[in-house]
């Protein structure tokens, strides 16, 4: 009798334990944005936003930072930014740095989606909405995420390559980013939307599809050059999923003398890109606009504080639930339409784009 009393007592200890352990690794379910901000701010009230950026390696993110820094001043906001540097155990010290510092929201481009949940999840036991920039956090009860239209910006590189290849069967090669970045998946879905009925039609012969690790221009390179050479030289197309890749396929192109004659596509509207544009050697580039993407983030982070609601455009499913988006319009940019584009937008110069080039190359304002 005694023993059965001891025995239910552990038992019942036992499951409480049990229990307690599990609801510890259970996500975070107080949703910053549906419960409100640690503590609402007022509109006279100073705003604490930390800034999680996976990299500055590639020239698109330096302009992010700097225009999160130019619009903090410009509105008053305290803004703390942290860089990673490809690293998923820095970004989530960083991360839990700020929110010891008390943020009262996190933005966070994430280095991998699915490791940066558990970022997701610390600011929430700490009651700090999370907006994911640029690249979504999946599986994680984001609050809120900002950033282009990834899957159309694959449509788009695939389709300009596939309209201006002047072969049946024509050849294609395609380079995927980073495995562990979500907006790499969905380049590689919107590139196949287009290939893949054409592969059907029986107009492409895809001779090789792989990610480039971390985005690594040198990654980019060994599979074109590996490509190059299974396929003795018959390329068309590289299929690159941005700049940085773009360059280092135009590096393997190059040393076969094929710069010019394999078309390459690109994304970021890189300075070094848009000169290989200029050059003929690269042959389009994705431009995202990023002042209304940092900008937008700021302004609605600035709203989260406060409790505000941040008016959005669609919701994406991340796994755990539809996460309400804002996603802007890419721009498709080649030799011709460079000056409309990124040179009127006044995102780069065209005497910087055309410097030390032969003028002759250069398109005329
Ligand atoms: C971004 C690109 C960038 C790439 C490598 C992607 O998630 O959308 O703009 O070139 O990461 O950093």
């Amino acid at each position: 009798m005694r023993y059965t009393k001891a025995l239910t007592l552990c038992l019942i200890l036992l499951l409480a334990l049990a229990s307690a352990c599990v609801s510890g690794t259970q996500p975070a379910n107080n949703s910053a944005a549906n419960g409100g901000p640690r503590t609402k701010k007022g509109p006279n009230d100073p705003i604490k936003i930390g800034f999680s950026m996976d990299t500055l390696k590639e020239e698109r993110w330096q302009r992010d930072k700097d225009l999160f820094e130019k619009r903090a001043k410009e509105i008053g906001v305290q803004l703390n930014v942290q860089v990673a540097n490809g690293s998923d155990s820095e970004q989530i010290k960083q991360a839990e740095n700020m929110l010891t510092q008390g943020v009262d929201v996190l933005v966070v481009a994430p280095h991998n989606s699915e490791i940066a949940a558990s970022i997701v999840e610390s600011a929430h036991r700490q009651g700090v909405p999370v907006i994911a920039y640029d690249r979504l956090i999946k599986n994680a009860d984001v609050d809120l995420y900002i950033s282009h239209q990834v899957v159309k910006m694959g449509e788009m590189q695939a389709k300009y390559l596939l309209d201006h290849v002047n072969k049946k069967p024509a050849n294609f090669v395609i380079v995927g980013g980073s495995p562990t970045d979500n907006n790499a998946i969905l380049l590689h879905e919107g590139q196949m939307n287009i290939l893949k009925p054409a592969v059907e039609r029986g107009d492409v012969k895809i001779v090789a599809d792989q990610y480039a690790k971390e985005w690594q221009a040198s990654a980019a390179l060994n599979i074109v050059e590996n490509a190059l050479t299974q396929s003795n030289n018959q390329v068309d197309a590289v299929v690159c999923s941005n700049d940085g890749t773009a360059r280092g396929a135009v590096q393997a192109l190059d040393a076969q003398g094929l710069t010019g004659k394999v078309l390459v596509s690109g994304q970021d509207a890189d300075l070094a890109s848009l000169r290989l544009i200029v050059e003929g050697k690269q042959t389009m580039t994705v431009y995202k606009s990023l002042q209304p993407l940092a900008y937008g983030a700021m302004d609605a982070a600035v709203k989260l504080a406060r409790g505000e609601k941040v008016e959005t455009t669609e919701t994406i499913d991340n796994g755990f639930k539809k996460v309400p988006a804002i996603l802007l319009e890419p721009v498709a940019v080649d030799r011709n339409t460079l000056l409309s584009t990124v040179v009127k937008d006044g995102y780069r110069k065209l005497e910087e784009i055309c410097a030390g080039l032969p003028p002759e190359k250069c398109p005329k304002e």
